[in-house]
């Protein structure tokens, strides 16, 4: 009906159509280009992309894969030139080495990589696969022809999964982060799986480590030792010895850097091998990006779990920082930050962030909610409950909310904050796990295959309060099976399923992006009428949502950040032709063209996109 979207004057574009193409839809009037491919040189010597064929070194000083978390830092307030901050989430080894031995009909499985005959794996591609992981930082200037370039620049760095990073907050010289590395518990190597970010009030770049667990292996419960310890165990750190998404601590030189992988119990104490090393993944990273030179920090105040990104509340001077992470897995919880020292402008900086409370959300049915806090002594976290410490609470952070009693979750992915309102809206973006006899008002919906955004909010915007009220904007799906606030329902321009990336802009546009999964044009299921995945925008205030942008076979839509004039959007594209079968790969066919279209294989990419007119995108 008319009354369901009213026309809200906020969305001035023309609605794209459901797509089916391996191709960048965007709507009349607007164009784009690519920007900052897997493989593109950034650094060093700027080595050339071939595809397929690169080195470890070469990729060192390339963009890396599967591009998922994004900001535009300007450059003294530019709208045209700036550093570009990315984020690598996991790669797709049989495009990465396509021409390399052992990959010609492999498996159509992502973490599927080539063993050599004695099971070990071939050290460059482990190098060129922790290379391509982590974050890219790179300068982009707007061109004469209007056009946006990757500019070489001092600056320009890779902040990869060997990277040494600093650990801060709580858990730093505690027992639980004790390696052969770092027998004092102060510093490890690199950041893995890095899913959404955040940006700092001061300025600087978050990045999320999500699903690092999937990384290592842990054998020792397969030899007989003792069980997994919980700090594992909760997290879902393999058994099999073969374990370790790619194999890296199968590396044939038994190099430390990545034999580290293997976190079985080989030495007498924790200071001789690398037991703990899962320990020190599962946090919020911050990376400088104007500061080539400064060391990486995992923040560890701000909780342990498959972290898919971090925002911040609006700044308040005097009063503390506030900041939301969501726990990326089916029935975990949403998490919130509350510093305890305050905010001063030109004076806090990321320490800041290492000493606060963690709290836990809990949803109820009657549209309130309440924070629980993660802290020692309250909501049962006690030693006699298991629970020595705060820094034993946070390594074990989703037990410390199973024991406070949070709200299990339909996976929260991304967050925002109006600016408008100061309202948080999550993605929860599906659960199909969910049973009838496990629904609640928050996850409505059992067998839950297409998601639902919630938004919540405070008493005098007081994002410290422990109290707050919500309620879900939207339930997503198409037009029988969707519901907007406003007792509307998603239609033919705007149905959409399994919301994933969120932003609100400084207009108030609140962008959401959708991961179905590998989504092909061959796909049979309950998505199939939503076509390729796709960014819509929508008016938090009257629930008007329009599909802007649909992508091409096989990728994800995520990451979205404008420049400060909002007339340049970069939107990710993240593994094109994942839906690939192996016959295909193996005839040569990748499931997708993007973005080269020249019969390479399919690699990540950003888009740039601007409206013909020079317009304010989305208006
Ligand atoms: Fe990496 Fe939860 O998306
Ligand atoms: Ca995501
Ligand atoms: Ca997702
Ligand atoms: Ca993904």
């Amino acid at each position: 009906t008319a009354l369901a979207q009213p026309a809200s004057g906020l969305l001035g574009f023309k609605p794209v159509p459901v797509s089916m193409d391996d191709t960048v839809v965007v709507p009349e009037g607007y164009r784009f280009q690519i920007l900052g491919a897997a493989g593109e040189p950034i650094s060093g010597d700027m080595p050339a992309y071939r595809p397929g064929a690169n080195t470890g070194a070469e990729q060192e000083h390339q963009i890396g894969q599967h591009h998922d978390g994004i900001h535009f830092f300007p450059i003294d307030g530019s709208s045209e030139d700036g550093l570009i901050a990315v984020n690598h989430e996991y790669i797709e080894p049989r495009f990465l080495h396509a021409d390399k031995p052992g990959y010609k009909g492999i498996a159509a499985d992502d973490n599927f990589v080539a063993l050599d005959a004695d099971g070990k794996r071939d050290d460059d591609e482990v190098r060129m696969e922790v290379a391509a992981h982590g974050v890219s930082v790179y300068r982009t200037t707007r061109q004469a022809d209007g056009t946006w370039a990757v500019v070489a620049d001092p600056r320009n760095r890779k902040v990869a999964a060997v990277t040494p990073i600093e650990i801060a907050g709580p858990v730093r010289g505690s027992s639980h982060v004790v390696t052969k590395f770092s027998p004092d518990g102060t510093r490890t190597r690199g950041t893995l799986n890095n899913c959404a970010h955040g940006v700092t009030p001061w300025n600087t770049y978050l990045t999320a480590e999500e699903n690092w667990a999937g990384y290592f292996a842990n054998t020792d419960q397969v030899d007989q030792k003792p069980d997994l310890p919980r700090e594992h165990a909760r997290y879902g750190v393999s058994t099999n010895p073969q374990g370790g998404r790619y194999g890296w601590h199968l590396a044939k030189s038994g190099a430390d850097e990545y034999v580290r992988f293997d976190a079985s119990t080989k030495g007498a104490s924790a200071a001789e091998d690398y037991r703990n090393e899962p320990n020190a993944f599962g946090w919020i990273v911050e990376i400088d990006p104007f500061d080539p030179d400064a060391t990486p920090v995992k923040r560890t105040a701000l909780g342990r779990f498959a972290h898919e990104g971090v925002v911040f509340a609006p700044v308040v001077e005097g009063a503390p920082i506030v900041c939301y992470s969501g726990d990326d897995a089916r029935f975990e919880y949403v998490y919130k930050f509350v510093s305890d020292a305050v905010y001063v402008p030109g004076q806090t900086d990321g320490s800041i962030l290492d000493a606060g409370t963690l709290y836990a959300a809990k949803f109820n049915d009657d549209g309130t909610g309440e924070w629980l806090a993660l802290a020692p002594g309250r909501n049962g976290l006690t030693p006699a409950n298991g629970f020595a410490d705060l820094a034993d609470i946070l390594v074990n952070t989703r037990l410390a909310a199973d024991q406070a009693g949070a709200t299990k979750m339909d996976r929260p992915e991304w967050g925002t904050v109006d600016p408008g309102t100061g309202e948080v809206y999550f993605a929860l973006t599906n659960n199909s796990r969910r049973t009838q006899a496990q629904v609640d008002a928050v996850n409505p919906r059992a067998g839950n295959n297409f998601g639902q955004i919630v938004r919540w909010r405070y008493a005098n915007t007081d994002h410290t309060r422990a109290s707050f009220e919500w309620d879900l904007f939207v339930i997503a799906g198409g037009k029988a099976t969707s519901a907007l606030f406003n007792g509307g329902a998603l239609g033919d321009d705007s149905a959409f399923a399994c919301p994933d990336g969120l932003w609100c802009d400084d207009n108030r546009r609140l962008w959401i992006q959708t991961d179905m999964g590998d989504i092909g044009p061959d796909y049979e299921g309950p998505l199939k009428e939503f076509g390729m995945n796709a960014m819509l925008a929508a008016d938090p205030a009257t629930g008007e949502i329009r599909r802007f942008l649909t992508g091409p076979w096989g990728q994800e839509t995520t990451g979205v950040v404008t420049t400060p004039d909002g007339r340049t959007m970069f939107v990710n594209f993240q593994h094109p032709g994942a839906h690939g079968s192996a016959e295909d790969f193996a005839a040569g066919k990748y499931g997708s063209g993007f973005p080269d279209y020249d019969g390479s294989v399919p690699r990540s990419a950003t888009v740039v996109i601007t409206r013909e007119d020079g317009g304010v995108i989305g208006a």
